[in-house]
């Protein structure tokens, strides 16, 4: 099967680039750029060997839109910045399976996509195709979809312990979700703000409340499954790792339960997904999914109140891996092919 990778050279686009290399059904790939057309993969991602990359790229050069266009790809992954992914990877609708990272086509409603990115959808027609790439809980429709929504970092990292608790209907609406990110969540262009004199030793929270734009996607993702309206409190912080993420949730039950009614409800809905890694007794830590696709989840009863704990590798589960794990699910791989589990040390 033949992939391009539409901005090959961005941070979640070398990762993918690494996994499709391993991967056994991709037989070629077209790594697109639109800033080093005719460069060397090697100049971006030196760590990757010749031998391996001139397998399935050809020689190993950097290819413009217009090239993957004519080599007809199987499947598209679009690593752009949104706004700009929903232009490029459009016009590979007709005749590939699209897989778009961006954030472009993870919120169907015109207004509020708006909102949350302060221009109109720069297509709408195409809107009203895309299946969200949440891959455990869209497993079905992703199956026929012709464009994935891959979702947002911390959107996987915040739903995956959430979703199974509100559609049991434990919660109540008002839910505070605390989020640490590392600094490739911010993508490889240069900002005084990604600097490592301010981010080395220095950690802080940003538009916290209801100002961050993933405010806006947890909040539709959960609306979804409950009847009423969530209120989300979501406060995003930038901290000194290089990937890796952490989240923090804590909301008010709206019955008694115990550690074993958790345990069965989280055991109804992710016995069988290989990513999602339930502990029964310990706090899970970015370092320990690093490298891996894996979402780690555990709980804490307080009370009348539930705190949740989540890790994920941004890069990985939060963007490349759970794209290839929608490739996978897409064209009836196996889900896990091509990806790692248990990351690496
Ligand atoms: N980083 C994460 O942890 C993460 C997690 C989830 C989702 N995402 C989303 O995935 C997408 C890619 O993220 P990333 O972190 O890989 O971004 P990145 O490191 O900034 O890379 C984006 C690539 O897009 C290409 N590009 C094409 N047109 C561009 C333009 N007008 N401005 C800037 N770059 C342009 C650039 O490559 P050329 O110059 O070679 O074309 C660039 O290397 C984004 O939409 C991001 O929000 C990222």
């Amino acid at each position: 099967m033949k992939a391009a990778i539409l901005g090959c050279t961005g941070y979640t686009g070398l990762v993918l680039l690494r996994y499709l290399l391993n991967h056994p059904e991709i037989s070629e790939i077209i790594p697109v750029s639109s800033s080093s057309v005719g460069l060397s993969i090697s100049e971006y991602d030196p760590g990757i060997s010749d031998k391996i990359l001139t397998k399935k790229v050809k020689d190993g050069l950097l290819k413009s839109v217009d090239d993957a266009k004519k080599s007809n790809p199987d499947v598209v992954f679009a690593a752009l910045p949104h706004l700009e992914s929903a232009k490029i990877c459009s016009d590979f609708f007709e005749s590939s399976v699209i897989i778009d990272l961006s954030a472009d086509f993870r919120i169907e409603d015109g207004e509020l996509f708006k909102k949350a990115y302060g221009e109109p959808h720069p297509n709408p027609l195409l809107q009203k195709e895309a299946v969200y790439g949440l891959s455990e809980w869209h497993g079905e429709k992703i199956k026929s979809a012709k464009l994935i929504a891959n979702p947002g970092c911390y959107p996987t990292a915040s739903l995956l312990p959430l979703l199974p608790l509100l559609k049991e209907n434990l919660l109540k609406e008002e839910i505070i979700i605390n989020a640490l990110s590392g600094i490739s969540g911010a993508g490889r262009s240069a900002k005084p703000n990604s600097l490592f004199v301010k981010r080395a030793e220095n950690a802080n929270a940003y538009n916290p409340g209801t100002k961050h734009r993933h405010q806006i996607e947890i909040k539709k993702e959960l609306d979804f499954v409950t009847s009423t309206e969530t209120r989300i409190l979501f406060n995003p912080h930038l901290i000194p790792v290089r990937r890796g993420m952490v989240v923090t949730t804590v909301a008010k039950l709206k019955t008694e339960v115990n550690d074993a009614t958790i345990k069965g409800i989280y055991n109804k809905y992710y016995a069988n997904s290989p990513f999602v890694n339930i502990l029964e007794n310990s706090i899970p830590e970015s370092g320990d999914c690093i490298y891996s696709n894996r979402c780690d989840i555990s709980w804490q009863l307080e009370g009348d109140s539930i705190i949740l704990f989540s890790t994920i590798d941004n890069l990985v589960k939060g963007a490349s891996g759970q794209a290839v794990q929608n490739m996978n699910i897409r064209f009836g791989f196996d889900e896990t092919l091509g990806l790692s589990v248990n990351g690496e040390l």
